[in-house]
């Protein structure tokens, strides 16, 4: 659990960052409609969240640094029984000082009036623009009214800044708190990855997989999934993105899972591959140890100081190497990673950031260079060789072999410690795993 009080530091430390003539102002995520009136299930933004622990939609957070009404007020739904019958309980403005800790609490409905007023004596506004489109043009006519009020000695903000930089950066280095929470996600994964294996066999359909591995996400608290669950079997494991998960698993398929929970809005995000009858093929062992090994030679690759791209450096050259050795690539190691020749077989980087989101905000690169991990970034390592059949020039053999093997990595004073490490991904453990329970 985060404590308020990990919420309040946050919020200090940003607007120490902003400084005290700045104002920062962040919309909660919308309600988004499915069709009529049903909504898709709500998930706070998570900036918003980040800030506030706050999950409810139609508020936003106002911080204004030693304003006399309080430096954190948030605006946000007020006590209503007649939706509060249907939708449930709602903080209300009480709640929302006394179980959030707001300085101070608004009915949402009060916004508009009240931000010109917060505006003024303000140099710059930290706020997403661009990203609440009905929200920005509140904004600018509320600044169009403090210029009305010049005459009056109203000032109007001069700038408007990208609260993103500051924020995201502060989201990239994980506390403990929030790496117990990573964790526990991570562990849910793992219990729902090994029920996939020890349930799957031949003639099921990916979409009974899914169900067993949201089954078990679901029973041990996780009600929502970090990003919709990939499970494809045969060829469908060479589509990176694959979510139709709607066909037959055939005997001698492989099958790729890239599923993570999501625990109190923290991500988890783990690939496994194996077999559909339990047992891989000879050609399916070959591309397996491959992706295994440029996986195990990234991570031990992933301490504080390492360049981001040296992770991808290693994996390219593991894979093209294991290409080469099986005669899928022809001609000399240097030769081919100068034209990237691996690029058909793996297409993609070799993982991202993890947290409040699955593809977590942070930068990458810093002045033009790629940034050196440090302790409490969190990411994922996911290296893959994925052959589909219309590959020119590889034998049949090879087709539809799709391997991802995805695990997530914390930054330590150490090194680094992978969280998903329980969760089987060698062959004779996959193996094992699966026929024990033939
Ligand atoms: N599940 C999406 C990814 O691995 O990035
Ligand atoms: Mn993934
Ligand atoms: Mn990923």
């Amino acid at each position: 659990m985060i404590k308020m009080a990990e919420y309040a530091n946050r919020r200090k430390k940003l607007m120490r960052k902003i400084g005290h003539k700045g104002i920062v102002i962040l919309p909660a995520a919308k309600e988004v409609y499915r069709n009529g009136d049903a909504t898709y299930p709500y998930r706070q933004n998570s900036d918003f969240y980040y800030l506030t622990g706050f999950h409810e939609p139609d508020a936003v957070l106002v911080m204004v640094p030693e304003h006399k009404q309080g430096e954190f007020i948030l605006f946000n739904r007020i006590r209503d029984r007649e939706h509060e019958i249907w939708d449930g309980v709602r903080a209300g403005q009480e709640g929302a000082v006394n179980d959030y800790h707001a300085d101070a609490a608004y009915p949402i409905a009060e916004f508009n009036n009240m931000l010109p007023e917060l505006l003024a004596e303000r140099d710059a506004i930290y706020y997403p623009l661009g990203t609440h489109p009905d929200f920005d043009k509140q904004l600018l006519q509320a600044i169009n009214k403090v210029r009305g009020k010049v005459r009056n000695g109203m000032q109007p903000p001069l700038a408007f800044m990208d609260i993103t930089l500051s924020l995201h950066e502060m989201r990239l280095f994980k506390s403990d708190a929030e790496i117990a929470l990573m964790q526990k996600a991570v562990d849910i994964t793992g219990l729902a990855h090994v029920r996939a294996m020890k349930k799957c066999q031949p003639g099921i359909y990916e979409y009974e997989l899914e169900a067993e591995l949201e089954y078990e996400f679901k029973r041990h608290g996780a009600r929502f999934c970090a990003y919709s669950s990939i499970v494809g079997a045969g060829k469908n494991t060479c589509t990176l993105h694959y979510v139709d998960n709607d066909q037959m698993i055939a005997d001698g398929d492989l099958v790729l899972i890239d599923a993570g929970a999501e625990y109190k809005n923290y991500a988890a995000d783990i690939t496994r591959t194996f077999p559909a009858n339990g047992k891989f093929s000879a050609e399916q062992k070959d591309i397996y140890e491959i992706v295994l090994a440029s996986q195990l030679a990234a991570i031990k690759t992933i301490k504080p100081g390492t360049a981001w791209e040296k992770a991808q450096d290693v994996i390219v050259k593991v894979i093209t190497q294991g290409l080469l050795d099986l005669g899928i690539l022809k001609g000399k190691l240097d030769m081919l990673l100068e034209k990237k020749a691996w690029l058909p077989f793996y297409m993609h980087k070799s993982g991202h950031w993890l947290g409040l989101d699955v593809h977590d905000v942070g930068r990458y690169q810093v002045d033009g260079k790629w940034r050196s991990l440090q302790t409490g970034m969190a990411l994922t390592v996911e290296p893959g060789i994925y052959i589909s059949a219309d590959i020119p020039g590889v034998k049949d053999r090879w087709h539809n072999i799709g391997v991802r093997i995805e695990d997530d990595v914390l930054v330590t004073d150490k090194g680094c410690k992978v969280l998903s490490e329980k969760i089987p991904k060698t062959i004779a453990d996959i193996e094992t795993l699966m026929q024990a329970n033939a």
